[in-house]
């Protein structure tokens, strides 16, 4: 066992977005680190996989739940405590991209951006910091963002508000919650490969990924490239790291 191992030593954590790519990732992480825990996503047999995958999926329980139903999401988190016990931590990860120019960015299109990708890991974390749902000793509450909380493109505007939203809000929440020693932190990731950049590459010239992929001094990212960075954020032991952002981005964003 490493001290990682030692470190989580079976304190329950919720990811959203377990059933693919960096979510998935983290999760698997976590679960090789010593947590346990909860994976949610709309699709059963995915997080199904995803705990097969750990190897150790009898520290993982699914939680099929769609985070765009916001009102269900307070009801479905007291319930796994009840069931399971108290949290520790919770990763939300779970995202949607939807490239769109100005022109389209209506109401209902950036909205849903902002809802998942914010509002839900806010009714996420609202959920999970009740004094009868968190680990009385504390906790840590990590979210994913992305490069685009920082640099802007074109067609990006609703996401990279949606991004840039939880960057500032993590300041507010690491210093409303750090009397309760509940620390609040984000990853902003760079160009991963995963189902979300699989779909965008689709949509894309086989030039234009090449010129963004070359953009990424280190190369383009792995989903565990990012899962490593988050059981750092989510560990115990970094008792002193909050209201920070680790960019992960193999050096996209020093240039
Ligand atoms: N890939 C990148 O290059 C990159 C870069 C920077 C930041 N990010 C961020 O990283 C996060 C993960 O992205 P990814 O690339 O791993 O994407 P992905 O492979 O498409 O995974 C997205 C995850 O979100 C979940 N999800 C989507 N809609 C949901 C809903 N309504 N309710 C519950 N879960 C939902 C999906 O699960 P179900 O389909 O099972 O519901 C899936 O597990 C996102 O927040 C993304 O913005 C990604």
């Amino acid at each position: 066992m490493n001290t990682h191992e030692q470190g989580f030593d079976g304190r329950r954590i919720l990811v959203s977005g377990a059933s693919s790519g960096i979510g998935r990732a983290i999760a698997i992480e976590l679960l090789q680190h010593g947590a346990r825990v909860v994976l949610l996503g709309r699709r059963k047999e995915k997080l199904e996989e995803t705990a097969q995958l750990s190897g150790i999926p009898e520290h993982a329980e699914v939680a099929v739940q769609d985070l765009t139903c916001l009102e269900g999401i307070g009801p479905a988190v007291n319930e796994m405590s009840a069931r399971l016990g108290r949290f520790y931590g919770l990763c939300h990860c779970a995202g949607v991209v939807q490239t769109l120019p100005l022109a389209a960015s209506k109401p209902e299109r950036v909205r849903a951006m902002l809802n998942l990708n914010f509002v839900a890991g806010l009714e996420l974390a609202r959920a999970i910091i009740q004094r009868d749902v968190l680990a009385e000793s504390g906790g840590s509450i990590l979210w994913i963002t992305s490069i685009y909380a920082h640099v802007g493109a074109p067609g990006q505007i609703g996401y990279c508000a949606s991004k840039g939203a939880i960057t500032a809000a993590v300041r507010a929440m690491a210093l409303e919650l750090a009397g309760r020693k509940v620390r609040v932190n984000c990853i902003s990731p760079g160009l991963v490969r995963t189902e979300m950049t699989e779909a965008e590459n689709s949509r894309m010239s086989k030039e234009q990924w090449a010129r963004i992929a070359s953009l990424h001094p280190l190369g383009v990212g792995e989903p565990r490239d990012v899962a490593r960075a988050a059981v750092f954020m989510l560990d115990p032991n970094n008792r002193w790291i909050t209201g920070s952002d680790l960019v992960v981005d193999g050096g996209y964003t020093l240039q």
